[in-house]
């Protein structure tokens, strides 16, 4: 038995292999994680140490007795009394500390990649924790996590369980970058800093939203600043749809040249210590990370990983998308979505998404307070329920997609009425959050109605080919009636898992349906969770000048086409700048088609046509960042630009965020075949594109085409092809 199952096609699933190698003293583990791997030793005893870690890190001589290399994955209790630990158990006699020593490697070949398993054992106790990673060289990434199962007298607690901790050691400049901002609406905030002594902890809490909070997502660049092209890079996502933890404990040596770092990542155990029973395993989540030289190669692998594990249907061009909420929110009737459906098809969408709003009948949703839970067409605003909405798509010759939050509950609904101890909660009262409560996805029940939310909405919209997956609280009363007093912590974990099964069933249920998730805007940005949907809604702010940042920020872990970005009115900025930042994301509209005039209408139009021209570009082509608005003194511009594979064609974005405050810079169009020709037209969406010539590869490279954009929020789009 596993905890809650690990979950999704060819993903971590916990081995129960009976140990098949004897481990020699001094066995030596390497692992080729393609451009850059490590290598573990057994000292004498059997304790695993880390020999060697970076781009020769799977080569690493082991030059003196491992013991003298820093411990592979800290315990507590383990070697070194002053570092804190990765794993921290107490046993089911009360003993705190863990001393584990190699008990065997597994070696299992998977194409050209492997899955290789570090099985330790305590050194008094029968408890096991396995080492496993999973390569993916076509890419760069590792996949690694870890499984902990024992047979002792009853269950242990796990305080402590990060799925990865290597050790480095950092120059004196050594930075790292986190993503995270205030919160609703801040996603993907840039903040670099240097890692000084100490440890520094970046978590994120709230369960069911945490990336709202911060990303889990992190840059280390250990020996000082980098750029696109050059320096060591780490990156980390950890694959996790609950609370996580990075901690970066920095520790001096007496020079200050150096300083060594223990880089740990997991789920956040922060009142989530898990009571596990013997028996059973406990897998950690994945962390999936990468040694690089230069960003550019780091979000190269990343993209590539992303498509080639997480991302469904990668190859499949996203649709134009028009939503509704910014221009109705709950006010509309069946005549205001037909016309705006009406709209998207003339202007060229591919489909719409009608937003929340649409159901609740005894609690009709006209706000946030009433009809979560109930989703049955609200017959005052949709007569013709939605069929009629389908139909009317389908007969402009578009598709039709709907907003579903199928785990959670408004009190004022029928479902809180007939189930009120469906919910999360402990024992007090359950607090509010946007006026809901979420169910609670460990009760059976419960997961079969959220799967049947999905069904049923389907059923009654035969034809709906897209849904939008929304989740709109935070947990904040942790406990769930589905485990038993003293088990109440794991609900942290389980409700991951549980969570990730009703995922994946619905996927399997809906192969052809399209999913976008969304929980309050980005708040479930994760590798793990996006492996059963197709995009995200990647923040519910969309002020274009704040989404070029955030998208910039995102865009090093995602490709754009898992990156919704709609043109909206926030911030009330220029619509053609607008329109040309959400063409470099998955590209959409949440604009009151009904409200533009002719003018606004046109370029709208100018950017569904560019965007038919570019969008296999922007979802499917290489991405090279240009011009950075996150770093360096000058943020007011950013340019980034998408190439084909075979590098005949490329589309760069450059934008003027604010006023300028240093000369434009040289564009160095990077990725292009410095050889080729290429013809270059410009656009800034009103008017027909400029022809600038043909200018070659290398002059693009060089610097060859001045910066356009002259004036604070506009943009210029460049279309690069090669003749015939
Ligand atoms: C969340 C989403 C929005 C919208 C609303 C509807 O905030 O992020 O895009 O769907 O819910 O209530």
């Amino acid at each position: 038995m596993t905890t809650g199952g690990s979950v999704g096609e060819d993903w971590p699933v916990a081995s129960t292999d009976p140990t098949p190698t004897t481990p020699q003293p001094g066995e030596v583990v390497r692992i080729d994680a393609g451009g850059w791997g490590w290598t573990w030793a057994a000292d004498t005893r059997g304790r695993l140490h880390q020999v060697g870690l970076g781009l020769d890190g799977a080569g690493a001589p082991v030059e003196v007795d491992p013991i003298w290399y820093p411990d592979a994955h800290p315990t507590w209790g383990g070697p070194d009394p002053f570092r804190p630990p990765a794993l921290r158990i107490t046993h089911a006699e009360g003993t705190t500390t863990t001393r584990l020593r190699l008990d065997g490697v597994e070696r299992q070949p998977l194409g050209d990649d492997e899955l290789v398993t570090v099985r330790t054992v305590d050194e008094v106790f029968a408890l096991r924790v396995a080492f496993r990673t999973r390569t993916h060289r076509d890419s760069g990434v590792l996949e690694q996590w870890v499984e902990i199962d024992h047979d002792e007298d009853g269950p242990v607690t796990l305080w402590d369980y990060d799925s990865i901790a290597p050790a480095l050691l950092i120059g004196p400049d050594a930075r790292m970058t986190q993503f995270g901002g205030a919160g609703w609406a801040d996603e993907w905030a840039w903040t670099t800093e240097r890692l000084t002594p100490g440890t520094k902890v970046l978590d994120s809490l709230g369960g069911i939203q945490p990336h709202l909070q911060r990303s889990p997502m992190l840059l280390v660049e250990p020996n000082g600043p980098v750029d696109e092209a050059s320096g060591d890079v780490i990156g980390c996502s950890i694959a996790w749809g609950g609370n996580t933890r990075f901690a970066l404990d920095v520790r001096p040596r007496a020079n200050d040249e150096a300083r060594d770092l223990r880089l740990r990542a997991g789920a956040n155990p922060l009142g989530a210590h898990y009571v596990l029973d013997p028996g059973t395993i406990f897998v950690t989540p994945t962390v999936a990370w990468t040694w690089s030289t230069g960003r550019g190669e780091l979000s190269d692998r990343f993209h590539r990983w992303t498509r080639a594990r997480v991302l469904r249907d990668p190859d499949r061009t996203r649709p134009i998308v028009v939503n509704n909420w910014e221009s109705t929110f709950f006010a509309f009737d069946e005549q205001r979505i037909v016309g705006l459906i009406d709209r998207s098809a003339s202007l060229g969408a591919d489909l719409f998404l009608l937003d929340d709003g649409w159901f609740g009948t005894s609690s009709p949703r006209d706000d946030d307070t009433a009809g979560l839970g109930d989703w049955e067409p609200d017959r005052r605003k949709l007569p013709g329920g939605l069929p009629t909405l389908v139909d009317a798509a389908a007969d402009r010759g578009i598709r039709f997609g709907i907003w579903v939050e199928p785990e959670m509950v408004n009190p004022d609904s029928d479902l809180f009425r007939a189930h009120p101890d469906w919910v999360v909660r402990d024992r007090r009262e359950p607090r509010e959050h946007r006026n809901q409560l979420a169910l609670d996805p460990l009760i059976d029940e419960v997961r079969d109605f959220e799967v049947g939310v999905v069904d049923r909405v389907l059923g009654a919209a035969a034809g709906t080919s897209y849904i939008k997956w929304d989740a709109n609280r935070p947990v904040t009363d942790p406990g769930s009636s589905a485990l038993p007093a003293d088990r109440q912590s794991n609900a942290w974990v389980d409700w991951v898992h549980a969570t990730w099964e009703v995922m994946q069933r619905v996927a399997d249920g809906h192969p052809d349906i399209e999913l976008m998730l969304c929980a309050s805007g980005g708040g479930r940005t994760d590798h793990g969770t996006l492996r059963w949907f197709h995009e995200f809604w990647t923040s519910d702010n969309t002020d274009p000048v704040t989404r070029v940042r955030m998208q910039w920020a995102c865009g090093h872990w995602f490709p754009a086409s898992a990156m919704a970005a709609h043109v909206t009115a926030w911030g009330g900025r220029p619509l053609p700048f607008a329109c040309a930042v959400a063409l470099s994301g998955r590209f959409g509209f949440d604009l009151d088609l009904d409200a533009l005039d002719d003018e606004s209408l046109a370029i709208c139009r100018q950017a569904v046509t560019t965007a038919r021209r570019t969008q296999d570009l922007v979802q499917h082509g290489r991405l090279v960042r240009l011009v950075s608005p996150v770093d360096g003194p000058d943020r007011s511009r950013a340019a980034l630009g998408f190439v084909a594979p075979g590098r005949e064609r490329a589309v760069v974005f450059c934008y003027q965020l604010d006023d300028p405050v240093s000369p434009p810079p040289v564009l160095r169009i990077t990725g292009l075949d410095p050889a080729a020709d290429y013809r270059v037209q410009t656009t800034d969406l009103q008017g027909a594109p400029d022809d600038l010539g043909i200018l070659s590869g290398a002059d693009l490279a060089g610097g060859a085409l001045p910066w356009r954009p002259d004036r604070r929020t506009s943009a210029s789009i460049l279309e690069l092809t090669t003749p015939g």
